[in-house]
This record gives C-alpha cells, structure tokens and sequence, in this order.
C-alpha cells in the first residue's frame, strides 16, 4: 500500500515513522512534511495539505492507497469528503464529523443532546450580552472560541478584565462558550473508529501551559505522557461507560459515519469524568509520546480501519512508558523567530530516546533549521515513568538551538505525588 500522510508537525513525523515500519507500506509520502520526515519518506513540500486539489493530484501521480490526515484544519475543510469522491480512502471523519472539534458551540450541543457529563456552558455572540454575563461571574471562569485555535482559544481566569479582553477579541470574529471551571486532572484517551466499531489507545496527559508547574499561557501543548499512570482500570470503564459509549451511540445515531480517530480530552473531577472536548485527529504532542509504544504494524492498524475490521485487529501494545518533551523557540506561544539553524542533532538509540522534528526545514546550504514554534518533540522510552523521564531529558538537553527552552517537568507530578 502506498500512502501519503498530511501535515509538518511531530506528530506527523511520528506518525510517519510508524509507517516506514511496516511491512505493508511500499511508499511513503508526506505533505508538506519536514526536515525529519525527509529522511524517512518523500517529502511532497509543495503541497498544502488544505488544498484538496493538489492533494488530490497528487494522489493519482504517486498511486496512493489512502491518506492519513495528521491536523484538523484539512478535515474541518471537507478533505474527506473531496478524497472520497475521488475514490481515494482516508483515515479522518468527513466535514460533518470534523465538527466535533471545529465548532466547539456544535460539540457542546452533542454532548448535550447525548447525556454525555460536561461542563455548563452557555453560547455568546453579541458582546453586549458576553459583558454582562462575565460582569455577574465570580471566580474562575473559561472562555473558549468556538472555531479551531490551535490550542490557544481557551482562558481560564476569575480576572474580569482579563476575561473581557480575551471574549471580545474573540466576537470580533467567531462565537464564544462561556463554560464553568472544572477541578480536577487531566487525561487524553484516543479511540480508532472504522465506522462500526472503536477501540481504544493507551492514556495520554499533555501538559498545555508554556511553563514550569502549569504556569504561563496555554500552548498547542509543550509535552506529554503516556499512558497515564493515575488512570485506574476502574475509571477508565467509567468513562467508556460514561461517555465513549455515548458518543460513538450519538455518532450512529446522527449518521456522522466516523473513520478515523476520536480523540477525548477529559477532565476527571469529584464527581466523575466529564468531558472537555473532542478532537477529530491524534494530538499533538500525545502522538509522539503514544506512537513508540504501539507495537502492531501500523499500516495493519490503519488497513483495518478502512476496511471495517477494527474490533477483530490484534493489537501489542508495549508496556514501557513515555514521556514527551517538546523543544520549542523562544517566545512561543507568543511571536517567535523562525529559520534558526540547528547545528546538531544527536542519534540516540530508538530504545530509549526517540527525537521528533515539527515544521523544520533545509535551508540553501542544507542546514536544519527551524520553520515553527514547537521545533522538536523529544521522547524518552523506559520501564516506568521514572526511568522515561530521565531519558527524555538527557537528550533534550542535547538538542540547542538560539532561545529554544523546554519545560522540565514534564511527567514529574505524576511520579512525584503518585497522582495528579
Ligand atoms: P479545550 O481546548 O477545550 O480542551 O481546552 C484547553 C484546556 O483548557 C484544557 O485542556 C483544560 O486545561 C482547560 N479547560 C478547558 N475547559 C475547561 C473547563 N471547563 N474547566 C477547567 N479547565 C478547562
Ligand atoms: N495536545 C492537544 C491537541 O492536540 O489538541
């Protein structure tokens, strides 16, 4: 099979390297890909991924199989839907299902719509009536931008003014969900759906904030972990009874016929796990913490989603842990420099360290250098999270470019505290 996988990011490029491992793979393409990917697939770099017409053309000149879609902005624009009718498969929900993560107004209403425990929220659109709600708050309070962010739609805050500036910017030009803060931990459960059945990945948590001890602004995510060492077999059946088996009811029940991945972002508060989003994709950076341990052929994995026989694929999952250390440039999430040259980036052994590219590139004299924000996804292998940790962190601290930093803690609360 012969297959062309969508985005620049690290997930992409883990998701990439997953393929070059199997055996059912015979071409391997990436667009637009990045300097990572380069060296284990082709890089279609003229591509943009948004663009179903070069997309699919490029899909007939290269014989492609099916495409795997790596970021939501393709899906939520129909890329699907456009392959489909050009008799091409993918692993990706057509636009209609996009809209589980693309208008966050349209997933709160499904959640609604299908008992599935969430929290309040109410939609806004005119300012005047956003003002008024936010003047009546007390304590903390979200704010999420309906339409897609890339990670950076979402405050939480009991500062009024702080929340007013953030809303209004936001009706400038989208709708706004004015939602009730949640206490609790996180966790990112990940299931693969071939349109009839699902089943479900290991735990991930990723690590949103900027900064050290969650501090500074929310960021596409700057590391993560999997699995979840926190998330008990007891809670994970509570929430598949609680809220996975309910979404994929809704799915059917609505015709959104989803192929691909679902992706669960859930808060586990007192009084149970509760929903936060969905996302119609894998996420970045869980990706890359996931993807070393998914020990089946994931050509295989991916083959059995097209052809309907997900719930009967054997899959090997291994039973190290991860952690992900993303290696970011200076000033993301906010206004960073791009085309640093990174002059060295060590080998390490696949075992224990596993170094991701996102959205670099080769400038004219073939030199690395960096195209993005997050520039690096760096993850550490080992039998428990302590020794993964440790890993991951001797080769971040290897990895230097002008003004890069990471955060250096990634993992560390849940081996610390045994918990969250
Ligand atoms: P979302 O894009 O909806 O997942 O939000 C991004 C991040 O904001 C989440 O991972 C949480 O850390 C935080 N967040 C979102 N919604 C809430 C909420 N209702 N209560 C507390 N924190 C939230
Ligand atoms: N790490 C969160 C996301 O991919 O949306």
């Amino acid at each position: 099979m012969k297959v062309l996988v969508l985005g620049s990011g690290a997930r992409e490029h883990a998701i990439t390297l997953s393929f070059s491992k199997s055996r059912s793979i015979t071409g391997l393409f990436v667009a637009p890909g990045n300097a990572g990917t380069d060296e284990i697939a082709e890089n279609l770099s003229d591509i943009d991924p948004c663009d179903s017409k070069m997309v699919i053309d490029a899909c007939s000149k290269y014989n492609i199989d099916f495409v795997f879609v790596g970021p939501e902005a393709p899906l939520s624009l129909g890329i699907v839907d456009d392959l489909k009718k050009a008799g091409i498969h993918a692993i990706g929900p057509h636009k209609a299902a996009a809209m589980l993560e693309s208008s966050k107004a349209f997933s709160k209403d499904f959640m609604i719509r299908n008992s599935i425990p969430t929290a309040e929220a109410v939609e806004v659109s005119s300012p005047e009536e956003f003002k008024k709600i936010i003047n009546s708050k007390k304590g903390k309070t979200v704010i999420k931008k309906s339409g897609l962010a890339a990670g950076k739609g979402v405050l939480e805050s009991d500062d009024r003014a702080k929340l007013l500036d953030f809303g209004l910017d936001i009706l400038r030009t989208d709708k706004l969900l004015i939602e009730e803060y949640l206490t609790g931990w996180e966790v990112t459960i990940f299931t693969l759906s071939d349109g009839k059945d699902y089943i479900i990945l290991p735990s991930c948590a990723d690590f949103k904030k900027a900064y050290d001890n969650d501090e500074g602004p929310n960021t596409g995510g700057m590391g993560a972990i999997c699995p979840v060492p926190s998330l008990t077999s007891q809670m994970l059946e509570e929430i598949k009874k609680t809220i996975i088996e309910p979404t994929f009811k809704g799915i059917e029940k609505e015709g959104l016929n989803y192929k691909g991945v679902l992706y669960f972002g859930l808060m586990i508060t007192e009084q149970g796990p509760k929903l936060l989003e969905y996302n119609v994709r894998f996420g970045d950076p869980e990706t890359q913490a996931l993807m070393p341990l998914i020990l089946s052929d994931f050509g295989e994995l991916c083959s059995s989603i097209i052809k309907g026989r997900i719930k009967t694929f054997p899959l090997k999952i291994s039973s190290d842990a991860a952690i992900c250390v993303v290696i970011a440039a200076g000033g993301y999430p906010g206004e960073y420099e791009k085309g640093i040259p990174v002059d060295y980036i060590p080998h390490f052994n696949e075992k224990y360290v596993v170094v991701y590219h996102a959205a670099t590139k080769f400038d004219d004299q073939n030199r690395v250098i960096t195209w993005g924000g997050r520039c690096f996804s760096v993850v550490g292998l080992g039998s428990d999270i302590i020794t993964a940790n440790k890993n991951a962190y001797v080769a971040a601290d290897e990895i230097y470019f002008k003004n890069s930093f990471y955060r250096h803690d990634i993992g560390r609360k849940f081996f610390e505290r045994g918990k969250s």
